[in-house]
């Protein structure tokens, strides 16, 4: 019996990005073929509009399947099933659709995103060793290894240079609840006139890896899940991306900011002075 590789060699990263790769596209092609042309909410959560599936159950127990088979030893924190425990210190983050409203209406914009970290599986604290986000729609498929770099279908990415704000084009996201959303809204008024202009795509993994690519020049979003952050924070940074918060503050449910590191300081001092780290009105 062969001993396991110790854990961020660069034997065991490769072979999570290969099960990583492996997994996101059988899910992939699950939530693809599967999708009826009307798809029903199966429940809801933090609100009304906050909605699950059938598919994002039945793809993250294929995902879970995966792993069992695969690597029986490993944790799993996945959007859906919460967390289930292990011994390897390698745990599974998993969100089996990001970008579930998308997925509703048929807008072409949403993902299977899968990584393995080790440490606790909170995004303050972990280091992520591998990942994969696959669009499902049209089968872009991210990958990275911590410190083996980002790709696209393959190929190397890298994020673009730092431009001024005024000139860069920003992803964001918002969250479900009346709360956040008018602290969001307050916010991203007060940026639209300092920068390009400003996407809301509907899944941050994919918005995270768009600027790994080069079609955005900075993302930020506040509340973030484990899920929606794991794999496309690792695809960013190995893209040369920084992936921080506020105030010194890892990147997290709190705030998250991506960009080329010279944007990121710029981005960062503006939602500081908008407290866009809370939900003040
Ligand atoms: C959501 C998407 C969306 C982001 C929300 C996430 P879900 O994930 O990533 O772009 O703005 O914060 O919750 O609910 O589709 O898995």
């Amino acid at each position: 019996m062969t001993a396991p590789s110790p854990l961020g060699s660069p034997e065991l990263v490769l072979a999570l990005q290969d099960l990583a790769e492996r997994m996101a596209r059988r899910a992939g092609a699950l939530v693809r073929d599967g999708r009826p042309d009307r798809v029903a909410v199966a429940a809801t959560k933090s609100s009304a509009v906050d909605v699950v599936t059938a598919m994002d159950l039945a793809a993250e127990e294929l995902l879970r399947a995966m792993i069992t088979a695969e690597r029986p030893d490993d944790a799993v924190l996945g959007e859906e099933g919460g967390l289930t425990g292990g011994t390897s210190g390698v745990t599974w983050v998993l969100d089996p659709i990001d970008g579930t409203v998308n997925y509703l209406y048929g807008i072409p914009a949403y993902s299977v995103s899968v990584a393995a970290v080790t440490g606790q599986p909170d995004p303050a604290t972990w280091t992520v060793l591998a990942a994969c986000v696959h669009a499902v729609a049209d089968g872009r498929t991210w990958t990275a290894g911590r410190g083996t770099g980002a790709f696209l279908d393959g190929v190397p990415v890298a994020v673009n240079d730092a431009r001024p704000l005024a000139e860069s084009l920003v992803g964001t996201g918002f969250g479900y609840t009346v709360d956040r959303r008018r602290a969001q809204g307050r916010v991203v008024a007060s940026l639209l006139p300092q920068v390009r202009d400003i996407r809301r795509m509907g899944s941050a993994a994919m918005d995270l890896c768009t600027l790994a690519t080069g079609g955005l020049d900075a993302y930020y979003e506040r509340g973030l899940s484990p899920w929606d952050l794991a794999a496309a924070s690792l695809v960013a940074t190995e893209a040369g991306a920084s992936v921080t918060g506020l105030r010194g503050r890892a990147a997290g449910t709190e705030m998250t900011v991506a960009g080329p590191p010279a944007t990121v300081t710029a981005l960062v001092r503006l939602l500081e002075e908008q407290d866009a780290d809370t939900d003040r009105p």
